[in-house]
């Protein structure tokens, strides 16, 4: 059973939900964006010791919920390794579901947003199914990312088989379903185009290389070769916005991608003027907003094929002006 909704370009994607405007990951999140008109919901999605898929930026959940406010769980509090980097906190693979319904969710970036702590202690953890059915229900697509895919392998608890598994039961299994499954890894997408018709995003980032160690650099993959290479599994390209610019001047990136056939979804587009580069900010404060609509409407001039925002009523503004719809 197919619910394909129809994406038409540039498509608009909430980043973790309408995450500017409510604590990440969270049904409220998504519910809003939805709400706002967003064409697409993220979960980034890590596993519980038991087997399912929640909706969580990072396995170590200390600053996304109220983990350290329950003496019951006191003693999970573990130091792991985790892509070479040394963390300590509490990790979602240490938990069943049913204990990480337990915690409520709470916001990541207080001092960036503090309205959005009103609503700490409101939200549970969405697991990916709650997070499919409410995009059914409301005829959106998800575009889930697997975390570390190669880290929850080597510890048996990778995620790429229960991910297929939850969108095949959802009826998603074809190249036109609502969903863009993607990785900044490479090998597990490449699995994945094994495993699933539903279309693969590449993610790459400004520096640095896949944790996999399937590329010497996210640079080499962004190279024409590098990009046909990418082409033969993924359906796009995921970009750190800053990768479309050459100081003021385009980079060759989109032209290159498009050249390769992919699509190009660059993340991710924040009003704070924390986020934004100096062309756009607007006052003294980094709290402030500036002008997130005039850098999304920059890049829309690129020819970009979608974006990630946490703003998603900003985001679908700017791509409506953009189009010439009022
Ligand atoms: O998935 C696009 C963007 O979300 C990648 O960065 O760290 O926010 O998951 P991150
Ligand atoms: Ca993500």
């Amino acid at each position: 059973m197919q619910t394909a909704t129809p994406l038409s370009p540039p498509i608009v994607i909430a980043h973790r939900g309408a995450s500017g405007e409510r604590p990440e990951h969270t049904i409220a999140a998504y519910e809003l964006a939805i709400a706002q008109g967003a064409d697409v919901i993220e979960p980034d999605l890590v596993p519980t010791s038991d087997g399912h898929l929640v909706a969580r930026h990072e396995n170590e959940i200390s600053e996304t919920t109220d983990v350290a406010d329950h003496p019951e769980f006191a003693a999970r509090r573990a130091t792991k390794t985790i892509d070479d980097r040394a963390q300590t906190g509490w990790f979602t693979e240490d938990f069943t579901l049913a204990e990480l319904k337990t915690l409520r969710a709470k916001e990541r970036l207080p001092q960036l947003r503090p309205g959005n702590s009103a609503f700490d202690g409101q939200e549970t953890i969405p697991t990916l199914e709650e997070v499919i059915a409410l995009a059914k229900k409301h005829k959106v697509a998800i575009y889930p990312e697997t975390k570390h895919p190669t880290y929850f392998a080597s510890i048996g608890k990778g995620t790429d088989a229960p991910l297929v598994a939850a969108l095949k039961a959802a009826g998603w299994d074809s190249a036109d379903a609502p969903v863009f499954i993607q990785s900044f890894e490479v090998k597990n997408l490449q699995r994945l185009k094994d495993m699933t018709k539903v279309r693969l995003i590449q993610l790459v980032d400004g520096e640095g290389a896949p944790a996999d160690g399937a590329a010497p650099s996210y640079a080499a993959m962004v190279t024409p070769a590098g990009l046909a290479t990418i082409a033969t599994y993924a359906f796009g390209l995921g970009p750190n916005k800053a990768m479309l610019w050459q100081g003021e001047t385009p980079a060759p990136l989109v032209r290159d991608a498009h050249a390769a056939g992919l699509r190009v979804h660059p993340w991710t587009y924040r009003a704070e003027n924390y986020f934004l580069p100096a062309a756009f900010r607007r006052g003294a404060s980094p709290v402030e907003h500036g002008d997130v609509a005039g850098e999304i409407a920059a890049a829309l001039r690129l020819g970009i094929d979608g974006f990630f925002t946490d703003f998603p009523a900003i985001g679908i503004k700017a791509r409506n002006d953009a189009r010439g719809v009022k």
